[in-house]
């Protein structure tokens, strides 16, 4: 397995036989889930949106949610921003609800967009966002290339290849689009996925009743477990936030964040955040997000110079049973439950 594997010399391998076997064990396994009623763009797209963030089972219970909040498009495009960002509360990636929003009303403006290369114009969406939604709901023959996807073309294949660099990545999705041109590419990319998600799992991988175990690299070589390579991490930065929970008449101070990497430009406590070596030995709580360990230190203060305040250009007082609408995140959920 030394020698990297050349991924456009791949696509020869693949067989009608090859086709007919992933297409009619999706059509014999899938799972009826809530986006897959119809092929609804408005539905699909929100389902794809949440899916970049977690996984079908946790999924459910949030797309559920926001359908019955937003259940059409026009109804999203009508809403307020806090109102959307409150329905994703749980989901993280807040810009991602922003963008939605942002795009909403631009479709609903205008129209569904069809193709991967209008979807991808709009706020928010992506190669996979807008790949998905043509193939899934206009048919449109291309190929979704997502972290699943990846794993089964990596394995099938036999790809030892660095797939999160950009030339690969290009190759990859060339080699995605070519196995997409097929009669049904809805049912092809949503195949692949649900390959990926189940029986090509990252770990123990299900192989002796893979429907492509016939013509798998990976499971005649017995490489499943180290295909697709490692994707080397992101060291972990550690960062101490020092938190001001501003109070004036029982609402607190939020300013737009241009002080701490993380949750850049969304509404925060104002405060400072250091870059450190080491953890600190007090802190109120750690909160992850992406490569950031957080430390979280909360300076409390009631009555603040008004020098102070009028340095904020973007400020709002927030009563507190509105803040989960102005800042639906996490860490500031748990700083204000362990705080007030
Ligand atoms: N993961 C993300 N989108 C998916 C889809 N449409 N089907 C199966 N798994 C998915």
């Amino acid at each position: 397995m030394n020698k990297k594997k050349d991924i456009r010399a791949a696509v020869q391998q693949q067989t009608k036989q090859t086709q007919r076997a992933l297409l009619s064990w999706y059509e014999a396994n899938k799972r009826p889930l809530p986006w897959r009623l119809n092929q609804d763009p408005y539905r699909v797209w929100i389902s794809e949106v949440m899916l970049q963030q977690t996984t079908v089972n946790a999924v459910i219970p949030f797309y559920n949610r926001f359908l019955e909040s937003f259940k059409t498009l026009h109804e999203l495009a009508r809403a307020q921003e806090s109102q959307v960002l409150q329905n994703w509360s749980g989901l993280g990636y807040y810009s991602r609800a922003r963008n939605l929003h942002r795009a909403a009303k631009i479709l609903s403006k205008n129209g569904f967009s069809k193709t991967a290369a209008e979807l991808c114009e709009l706020p928010g969406f992506g190669p996979y966002t807008s790949r998905a939604v043509s193939s899934i709901c206009f048919e449109e023959k291309c190929g979704v290339l997502d972290g699943n996807v990846i794993r089964v073309l990596s394995r099938h294949f036999g790809l030892n290849v660095d797939w999160w660099k950009p030339k690969e990545r290009i190759q990859l999705q060339e080699l995605a689009d070519q196995l997409a041109q097929v009669e049904r590419p809805s049912n092809w990319n949503q195949a692949m996925m649900e390959l990926g998600a189940s029986i090509c799992s990252p770990q123990k991988p299900a192989c002796p009743i893979c429907p492509l175990r016939n013509s798998c690299i990976a499971f005649k070589e017995n490489l499943a477990a180290k295909l697709p390579l490692k994707k080397p991490r992101k060291t972990k930065q550690i960062w101490v936030w020092r938190a001001d929970l501003i109070k004036s008449k029982s609402k607190i101070l939020f300013v737009t964040n241009d002080y701490a990497p993380f949750l850049k430009n969304q509404w925060l406590p104002p405060g400072k955040a250091t870059l450190e070596s080491t953890p600190p030995k007090n802190f109120l709580f750690k909160h992850s997000i992406t490569h950031y360990e957080i430390y979280v230190i909360l300076r409390k203060s009631k009555k603040p110079p008004a020098k102070l305040i009028s340095q904020f250009t973007h400020k709002q007082w927030v009563a507190r049973e509105n803040i989960s609408g102005v800042s639906p995140t996490s860490l500031v959920s748990k700083l204000i439950s362990l705080s007030l």
